[in-house]
């Protein structure tokens, strides 16, 4: 089978049409989503919609939870706060439905799929260095756990050094336990403003890590226009 894995999409409907349309051409058997398809970006609803008509399997993320009222919100900066309560205003009932049956975690064939971490996902913390993953590499028995989250691609596996794994892949085979996180569609924090998203082939044990170009321009318009907070359309150009 080859997996397109995509992840916090975000809202992004421009970044998630340029993801797909780059998996058109690249014989994807099925697409699996790691959640936070909604919050910051001005199409939640478009987004839910693409998710269900592709029939993806999909793992619920905070800003999901967020969106129908599972978290609680005091924590979260001020901006993104304003973001959760517009987007939960433009979801509808089956959008809302949808997101709420989403689960924590998948297993299927040889991977695990988490939005954040395997030691109490409801939880929402971060893999974001080698002690962080070393707890999780021991909770899970098959060979790869996908993530998101961070909206940093990155790999963690225990004999290695992570960033010394990163600095020479973008396609890998896997040939034992590893942690990949997929980046994000919608809103790349790793200083690269394209879209990132992975392709699994489960047969070879290949991963390939992909980057998209895509219209951002058009994706900040509609954030001003909409009245969310500025900063989340600043931040698309820089990646961050
Ligand atoms: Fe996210």
């Amino acid at each position: 089978m080859r997996y397109a894995i995509i992840s916090d999409i975000h809202g992004n409907l421009e970044a998630l049409l340029a993801v797909l349309g780059d998996c058109g051409k690249k014989e994807i058997d099925r697409y699996i989503c790691l959640g936070d398809i909604v919050g910051y970006g001005a199409n939640p609803a478009e987004c839910v919609k693409q998710i269900i008509d592709l029939d993806a399997l999909c793992v619920v993320g905070n800003h999901d939870h967020a969106a129908i009222g599972l978290t609680d919100i005091s924590f979260f900066n001020p901006y993104a706060k304003a973001a959760v309560e517009w987007t939960a205003s433009k979801l509808s009932k089956k959008h809302k439905s949808f997101l709420s049956h989403l689960p924590f975690i998948i297993t299927l064939e040889d991977i695990t799929l988490v939005h954040s971490t395997l030691d109490g996902p409801e939880r929402w913390r971060y893999i974001l260095n080698d002690f962080d993953a070393e707890v999780n590499l021991k909770l899970f028995d098959n060979l790869i756990c996908f993530i998101g989250h961070s909206h940093v691609p990155c790999m963690f596996q225990e004999q290695y050094n992570s960033k010394a794994l990163f600095d020479f892949l973008n396609e890998m085979t896997i040939q034992q336990k590893t942690i990949i996180n997929v980046g994000s569609v919608g809103q790349p924090r790793d200083g690269d403003p394209r879209a990132s998203y992975v392709i699994y082939d489960s047969e070879l044990r290949l991963v390939t890590f992909e980057r998209i170009e895509y219209d951002i321009a058009t994706a900040q318009k509609k954030i001003v226009k909409s009245g969310l907070p500025k900063i989340l359309a600043t931040r698309l150009q820089l990646g961050k």
